[in-house]
């Protein structure tokens, strides 16, 4: 499909649209190595080769975001009172359609996905794909190994929801690493509920193969890698 260049650029993630007119307008872009200075012209993207001061570019069909949650942001596209993780995105990204793959409540903090492929969503999120996501939790309480034991065999929660098996790694007595292949509401606090303890900080560090990379702050993202995004889609 032709898009404009600009927007090609744009998509890319090399540039803003307004920056990506000037480099155009510049003559630092090729297409299919001949200079174009018009950023309205329309180019195929998967049928063309795009360079900007002689670096090709990669167009983005789909956008894989990785992102620090911070504490107190909706996982949520849009609210009326609360800021949300898309609000913390530049606006081109704002404008393509991005959307949260999974929540972590408004007090959790972690690894977030966004993206605009909603079959990857749903791949990532099905249970039946058994895509491991993992947290680290503190909670008030102590910690047991039969509360080990108790996730082990899966929990049915108060409203009747069954959570399948689960593994609960204690780090200490109050510190530990959950393992889920789903995620219902809630579902770290209220398994640790059905444990007769209270989480008190909840954060995601891996989704699948992937760790939240060490070097986001929270509120800050990254694109996903090609490697990445091929390690997910594949596990
Ligand atoms: N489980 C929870 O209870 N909260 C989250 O934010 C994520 C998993």
């Amino acid at each position: 499909m032709e898009m404009r260049l600009d927007k090609i650029i744009s998509d890319s993630g090399s540039a803003t649209r307004s920056i990506a007119r000037n480099m155009i307008s510049a003559g630092r872009v090729k297409v299919n190595g001949i200079v174009c200075k018009k950023p309205e012209s329309k180019f195929d993207p998967e049928n063309c080769e795009i360079k900007v001061d002689n670096e090709v570019i990669s167009y983005r069909r789909n956008i894989y975001v990785m992102m620090y949650k911070p504490i107190g942001v909706l996982s949520a596209t849009e609210d009326a009172v609360d800021k949300t993780v898309i609000s913390l995105l530049p606006e081109e990204l704002q404008k393509r359609g991005l959307f949260p793959v999974g929540r972590l409540d408004k007090d959790s903090e972690g690894f977030l996905l966004l993206t605009d492929d909603g079959a990857f969503a749903h791949t990532i999120m099905s249970p039946k794909k058994h895509v491991d996501k993992v947290y680290f939790i503190t909670v008030d309480g102590i910690l047991t190994q039969d509360d080990v034991e108790t996730f082990s065999k899966g929990i049915t929660l108060s409203d009747g929801a069954n959570c399948k098996p689960a593994k609960l790694e204690l780090i200490t007595d109050t510190e530990a690493f959950v393992t889920l292949k789903e995620g219902k509401y809630h579902q770290v606090k209220r398994m640790i509920a059905s444990c007769g303890k209270k989480v008190l900080t909840l954060k995601r560090i891996s989704i699948g193969p992937i760790e939240l990379d060490k070097n986001l702050m929270p509120g800050e993202w990254r694109y996903l890698s090609c490697d990445e995004e091929k390690l997910l889609k594949n596990s």
